[in-house]
């Protein structure tokens, strides 16, 4: 069963996962980090940058990203490239010749997902991968329906999604249609899944995913097939868990010798 930890806040939470990483840092600086956008893990970024801010040396620490929109140009500030260089390898200090992101070029796209997955075995994995979830259950850009044993490959977004993204963007007609991600079957190779939601837009998502039927209608329900799941929420994102009571119980008798 996935680890079900419950903060006051949001920051709280980020911290806890923030200094996990820290430390796992400390012990192998050849550590790869999977990074999630969307704004669920941005306070684990705002805790890593105080680490380096503080003297950790993040340098060494390899990042691949988990999903990139088709056919933004170059250089957009939407394009998750962009996106992962402002949050994650500025404030982090990492190397950028060591972070990846899918290839969202138009051109050698039906390659992209092959490119990526061979990237991604040639490099040994990942250690821990951050994920947020969507409104519609999706981990990356794995929208219902996904197959569990996906590979990284191009995706069409679904209408929910490109609504919610279009905060992003101008307006919704230029939140792109399609998306190369990682597949459930990519993001379950990684060796620690952190899942991370914050309030109560994300109660049903976190509730189905965590205690629902494992179906591949409910993509954040494959965290249930994975024997290293640590899910990071607030007191509003738990709120419709219906073992609620034990998760808390069991997160204040936790043995003081486990990290999450
Ligand atoms: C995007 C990303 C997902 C992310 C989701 C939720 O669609 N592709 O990886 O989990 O948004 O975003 P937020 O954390 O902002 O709710």
């Amino acid at each position: 069963m996935a680890e079900m930890l419950v903060f006051e806040t949001a920051e709280a939470g980020a911290q806890v996962v923030a200094d996990h990483i820290a430390q796992a840092v400390r012990a192998s600086s050849a550590f790869t980090l999977g990074v999630a956008t969307g704004s669920s893990p941005l306070p684990v970024y705002a805790a890593l940058a105080r680490h380096a801010a503080g003297g950790a040396d993040f340098s060494r620490v390899s990042a691949f990203a988990l999903d990139e929109y088709v056919g933004l140009p170059a250089g957009h500030p939407q394009s998750y490239a962009e996106v992962v260089a402002r949050e994650v390898t500025e404030p982090l200090g990492l190397d950028p010749a060591l972070v990846r992101v899918p290839d969202g070029g138009a051109e050698g796209i039906e390659t992209a997902g092959d490119r990526y997955e061979e990237a991604l075995i040639e490099h040994g994995g990942v250690d821990l991968q951050l994920l947020g979830i969507g409104a519609t259950g999706h981990l990356g850009f794995n929208e219902p329906g996904s197959s569990f044993a996906s590979p990284t490959r191009v995706k069409t977004l679904t209408e929910r999604t490109r609504q919610d993204n279009a905060r992003f963007f101008d307006s919704v007609d230029d939140v792109p249609m399609h998306c190369v991600t990682q597949g459930l079957g990519t993001i379950l190779r990684a060796r620690h899944l952190v899942l991370l939601a914050f309030g109560e837009g994300k109660a049903d998502a976190v509730a189905a995913a965590a205690e629902g039927p494992v179906t591949a209608s409910m993509p954040g329900s494959a965290i249930q097939l994975h024997p290293r799941v640590t899910v990071v929420l607030d007191e509003a994102a738990a709120s419709r868990l219906a073992h609620r009571d034990y998760y808390a119980w069991a997160q204040r008798h936790k043995p003081a010798w486990q990290g999450i």
